[in-house]
C-alpha cells in the first residue's frame, strides 16, 4: 500500500560447464540446535552457488511440523546471523538426499506420524530416477496413516524422487536412496545407475551422493557398510568423490578402489548390516597438495552440519581408524565446501567458526 518493499531476494542461474562453481554439502543438520545455526550461517557467507543436503536433513522423522520448526526458519532465516541461520534457500538452490530420519521410523510405541514423509512434500527434485511403485520394493516401507491423502499431496513425486540425477556446470551429480529398505543389488535399479553413470561421461566430474556411507572410521554405524556393493560399479564409470552424512563427524578416505568379496553382496541383501570385506587398493601418494591425481574415489563423510556429534575422542586415536580413513575430525560441527574450476576442484572442510578444518586439491 505505501510502496514499502516487504521481501527483497535475488536467485542466479544455474553455471554452464565452462564457469568455476561453489557447492556447499553438509548432512544430518536440522535438529534445532545452536551449531545447526552457527554452520548455516557460515554456509551463507561461502556464497555458494548451490547446496547439497546429504541425508537427515530434518529430525527426528521427516514430519512437516518439524521442517516448519526446524528446517525453513533457520535455512531461511529473514537475515544471516549465527544465532539465527542465513537466508540461504530463498536464493541458493538446494537439493536433498534422503536419510533414514527423513523417512519416518516408527516411534517406540510404533506410532506414525501423519505428516510424515514431507521430504515428498516440500522437495521438487528431478524426477529421472529409476520408476517405483508406491508401497512396494525399494521404497520407504513405513506408511502414514493419512496414506491417501499423502499420494495426493506428494503426487508422482512419491516414491520416485527418492533417487536422481542432475549436472551443474561441469559436474554430474547422482543422488542415491541408500536406506536399507533400497536392494541396489536389484537388476533394475542397478540398470538405472548404470545408464545414469553411462550417460554422464563427458561431465569433467561425476559425484554420487547419499546418506549412509560405506567406509566409514567411527565406532558410530559401523556396521553400516552394504553401500560399499556399489564402489565397483562408481569405479566403472569413472566417478571421482562420493559423498555422505550419516556419521555425525567428518572423514576423508585415501583415494580407494574395493572389489567385494564373493558372497558379500547376498550376505548383506538379507540382513543390511554387517561388515562388507573385500580388497582394497588405497592411494597413498595422494597427498592433496602436490600429488593431486588420484588413483580411485576419495570418499566423504560429512554429517557434522548440526546433529549431537558420535564418538568425538577418537579423533585423537589413529589407531582406531580404518586403513582407509586420510582425515577424521569428530570433535567439531563442519561443512563441506567444493570449488570446481575446469579440470581442478579444491575442497575446503570449514568448522561452525569458520575456521578450516581440512583441505585438498583434485585434478585430473
Ligand atoms: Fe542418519
Amino acid at each position: 500500500m505505501d510502496g514499502k518493499t516487504i521481501f527483497q531476494s535475488e536467485g542466479h542461474g544455474p553455471k554452464n560447464a565452462s564457469q568455476p562453481q561453489r557447492i556447499v554439502l553438509y548432512g544430518d543438520g536440522a535438529s534445532g540446535s545452536l551449531h545447526q545455526k552457527a554452520i548455516t550461517f557460515q554456509i551463507g557467507a561461502q556464497n555458494p552457488d548451490s547446496v547439497v543436503v546429504l541425508g537427515d536433513i530434518v529430525y527426528d522423522r521427516g514430519r512437516a511440523s518439524e521442517y516448519l520448526g526446524r528446517y525453513f526458519p533457520i535455512y531461511n532465516a529473514d537475515v544471516a546471523d549465527p544465532a539465527l541461520g542465513a537466508p540461504l534457500l530463498r536464493s541458493v538452490p538446494t537439493v536433498g538426499v534422503l536419510g533414514n530420519h527423513d523417512v519416518a521410523p516408527l516411534n517406540a510405541r510404533g506410532d506414525r506420524p501423519s505428516d510424515g514423509l514431507a521430504y515428498y512434500l516440500y522437495w521438487n527434485l528431478p524426477m529421472n530416477g529409476p520408476e517405483l511403485q508406491a508401497a512396494g520394493p525399494n521404497t520407504p516401507m513405513i506408511q502414514p496413516m493419512f496414506w491417501s491423502q499423502f499420494l495426493q499431496g506428494a503426487g508422482p513425486r512419491f516414491p520416485k524422487m527418492g533417487n536422481y540425477s542432475f549436472e551443474l556446470g561441469n559436474a554430474h551429480w547422482t543422488v542415491l536412496d541408500s536406506n536399507p529398505y533400497v536392494n541396489w543389488e536389484e537388476p533394475a535399479l542397478k540398470a538405472w545407475l548404470e545408464s545414469d553413470l553411462r550417460r554422464a561421461s563427458k561431465a569433467t566430474w561425476r559425484f554420487v551422493a547419499f546418506h549412509h556411507p560405506g567406509f566409514n572410521s567411527s565406532i558410530a554405524h559401523f556396521q553400516d557398510q552394504w553401500m560399499r556393493l556399489l564402489s565397483p560399479t562408481f569405479e566403472k564409470y569413472r566417478v571421482q568423490m562420493v559423498f555422505s552424512g550419516h556419521v555425525h563427524a567428518y572423514q576423508r578416505s585415501l583415494p580407494l578402489t574395493f572389489k567385494p568379496d564373493a558372497g558379500a553382496a547376498a550376505k548383506i541383501t538379507q540382513s543390511r548390516e554387517g561388515e562388507v570385506n573385500g580388497g582394497f587398493n588405497l592411494d597413498r601418494a595422494f597427498d592433496g597438495t602436490k600429488a593431486t591425481k588420484a588413483k580411485g574415489i576419495i570418499y566423504i563423510i560429512s554429517g557434522a552440519g548440526g546433529a549431537e556429534l558420535y564418538n568425538t575422542k577418537q579423533d585423537d586415536k589413529p589407531e582406531t581408524w580404518q586403513a582407509f580413513t586420510k582425515v577424521m575430525v569428530s570433535d567439531r560441527y563442519s561443512f563441506t565446501v567444493l570449488d570446481l574450476k575446469g579440470k581442478r576442484l579444491e575442497m575446503h572442510q570449514l568448522g561452525e567458526d569458520g575456521k578450516e578444518i581440512d583441505r585438498f586439491i583434485l585434478t585430473q
